[in-house]
């Protein structure tokens, strides 16, 4: 119950590792607004007292973060999970300008709007953001030139924004998830030969993610058992990056 009576945004919770996060902060007491572009469902009430109510808005929508940040205005926001965004990117030579501004702009811009238009309503002394960015924002990949581009710019507006907003007491952090399996990746998992062998067979834990892995730091991160961690990128990958498993090495 580390968010009994405690408000929160988690963007991208209709489906995938933002659902997850969602309910692990409604099961822990929160009242979460889920924003989503898809069609929002009835509000969810958790036993634990918490509860989602589904907002739909397009986070790349210039207008949509003022707009939340209106409903805030007789309760303080205490958490703010950037967590929606678009993957999927291809090489160079196949990205055109408007495929580029579309990664920036959803990844990257939103995420800085959100923490723009409710900075004025988050919690004094005691709020939390975090933020979701990717491996890939970390390392060079093969092929994913915008979105890598864009979750790196989402990990460095992280340490800045610690920087920033210290002072007023609010924490900003970011998870750097690995292969997860959701809709967004499940396609590669089950059919790409290659992606398999280069992430899912590289991975030390020897399994997928789930997103209920990344909902369990995402809590930790806006959580007070982290009351003095600010301006990390906390990598949740099975050891993809940090330990890698590679199949030829130990001749499994
Ligand atoms: P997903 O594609 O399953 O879910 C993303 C959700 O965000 C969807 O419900 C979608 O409707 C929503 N969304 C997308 N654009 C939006 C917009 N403009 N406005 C409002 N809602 C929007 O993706 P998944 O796998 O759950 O990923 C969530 C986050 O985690 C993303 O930022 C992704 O880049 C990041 N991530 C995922 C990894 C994975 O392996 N699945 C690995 C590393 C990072």
């Amino acid at each position: 119950m580390r968010f009994s009576g405690k408000t929160a945004i988690v963007t991208g919770s209709a489906r995938g590792i933002g659902a997850a996060i969602a309910r692990r902060l409604a099961s822990e007491g929160a009242a979460v607004l889920g924003v989503d572009q898809a069609e929002a469902r009835d509000t969810e009430h958790d036993a634990s007292g918490g509860s989602i109510e589904h907002v739909q808005a397009d986070i790349a929508d210039p207008s949509t973060a003022a707009s939340l940040a209106r409903r805030f205005a007789d309760r303080p926001l205490d958490i703010l999970v950037n967590n929606a965004g678009i993957g999927n990117s291809r090489p160079i030579d196949q990205t055109s300008d408007a495929d580029w501004s579309r990664y920036m702009e959803i990844n990257l811009g939103a995420a800085f709007r959100m923490c723009r238009d409710l900075l004025p309503v988050l919690t004094p002394h005691h709020s939390a953001i975090v933020n979701m960015t990717s491996v890939f924002g970390l390392v060079g990949f093969p092929n994913s030139l915008p979105y890598s581009v864009s979750k790196a710019g989402l990990a460095q507006m992280t340490r800045q924004l610690a920087a920033d907003l210290g002072p007023k007491g609010i924490r900003v952090n970011a998870v750097a998830p690995g292969v997860i399996e959701t809709d967004l990746t499940r396609e590669r998992i089950q059919n790409n030969a290659w992606y398999q062998k280069i992430m899912c067979d590289a991975t030390a834990l020897r399994r997928n993610g789930t997103p209920e892995d990344v909902a369990g730091a995402t809590a930790f991160l806006c959580s007070d058992d982290a009351a003095f961690v600010t301006g990390h990128v906390l990598v949740v990958d099975g050891g993809w990056l940090g330990a890698r498993f590679l199949p030829s090495v130990d001749g499994e």
